[in-house]
């Protein structure tokens, strides 16, 4: 199938083209770099030897989208990833987060309804349950109003996908709930890149092992946790892009309207100070940090029960923690 990947040059966007190629599909690629860089693309080239069909535009432009359904024919379906995700960011610049986020959801609807295309794989997040009431967290766990702009978007945006499915737009769709993605490409030849500053774990313990940054703050110690740091399920890049496709093969066998969520997560539960252990065994470096306070917004425990995707769609997650780690590590010393 011909798959619109929207953010197709971002972290999860691009390890989700390869993945697509690698199981026979064709990515088309949208994207406006604001979050990426375009030299991905030559590393996807390279990853999988074959040319990659790119648009470079914005989402939440009707005429970019309707160009690229205008050119590319048959396209079978939409992956979106296409969204602006920095949770604080969110919270210092909110407008910019649910005007991006909804209005490019909302534009891509509308084109798809226009061409024809039913099917959509929608990029959403565990924030939506907020601070889980317990965990193995199910789908069936109470969404909550997230404790930021850019979790809200992610609920909102379920609620317009549904809403569009169930108000006979002739859509078939599935959301999928990601935990932690961590890690890399095994071939080292894309990852995650943070623009300034990384807010997300696991690429700043990759920035403080390489001396880029001074060291990490462990953003407290006090939690209700084993070991007092935060717990999260920290889920490979590539498992989590072979989720997609598993999924987007599985709605194209759906009568239209359909809507479903799954969480896409290990099921397995570890803890900040234990990533940085693990990390500094597997790969033989030192991870200089200290000790600070708590993150506003920052919930103790959250971990996934993945057992509705398991049976719906006979997908699990097949990589370590360690493979994980050291697949960032790679990735890491690849950038520096
Ligand atoms: C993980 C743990 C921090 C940085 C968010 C979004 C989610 C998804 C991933 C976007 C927490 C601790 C972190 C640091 C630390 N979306 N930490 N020092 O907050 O679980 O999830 O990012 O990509 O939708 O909500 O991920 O990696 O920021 O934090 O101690 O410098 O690491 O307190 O316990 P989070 P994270």
């Amino acid at each position: 199938m011909k798959i619109l990947v929207t953010g197709g040059a971002g972290f999860i966007g691009s390890h989700t083209a390869i993945e697509l190629i690698s199981k026979g599909h064709t990515p088309v690629i949208a994207d406006n770099f604001s979050n990426s860089e375009k030299w991905i693309l030559g590393r996807l080239e390279e990853i999988s030897q074959q040319e990659i069909i790119f648009y470079e535009g914005d989402c939440s432009d009707g005429n970019f989208l309707a160009e690229v359904f205008s050119r590319e024919k048959n396209i079978a379906g939409a992956i979106h990833f296409a969204a602006k995700k920095a949770v604080g960011e969110s919270m210092e610049k909110p407008l910019i987060y649910y005007k991006n986020n909804l209005l490019s959801l909302i534009v891509l609807l509308e084109t798809m309804q226009e061409f024809g295309v039913k099917n959509l794989v929608f990029s959403s997040s565990a924030t939506v349950y907020g601070e889980p009431g317990s965990c193995p967290i199910p789908e069936t766990a109470p969404r909550q109003k997230a404790a930021s702009p850019y979790g809200n978007t992610k609920v909102i945006c379920e609620d317009i996908i549904s809403d569009s499915v169930f108000g006979g737009k002739n859509i078939s769709a599935i959301s999928l709930r990601y935990f932690n993605p961590i890690g890399a490409h095994p071939s080292g030849l894309i990852g995650e890149l943070p623009i300034g500053i990384p807010n997300n774990l696991v690429p700043y313990v990759t920035q403080a092992a390489a001396g880029i940054r001074e060291k990490l703050t462990v953003f407290g110690n006090d939690y209700p946790t084993p070991d007092g740091s935060g717990v999260r399920d920290f889920i490979h890049v590539v498992d989590l892009a072979q989720a997609h496709i598993k999924t987007l093969e599985y709605l194209e066998k759906q009568n239209t309207p359909f809507y479903d969520v799954f969480n896409v997560g290990t099921g397995q539960g570890n803890s900040v100070l234990e990533i940085i252990q693990t990390f500094e065994k597997v790969n033989g470096v030192e991870v200089p940090y200290e000790i600070g306070p708590r993150r506003p917004g920052d919930i103790a425990t959250c971990f996934a029960d993945p057992q509705k995707i398991e049976k719906t769609l006979g997908w699990k997650t097949e990589k370590t923690l360690e493979e994980s780690l050291i697949d960032a590590w790679k990735w890491q010393n690849y950038l520096t």
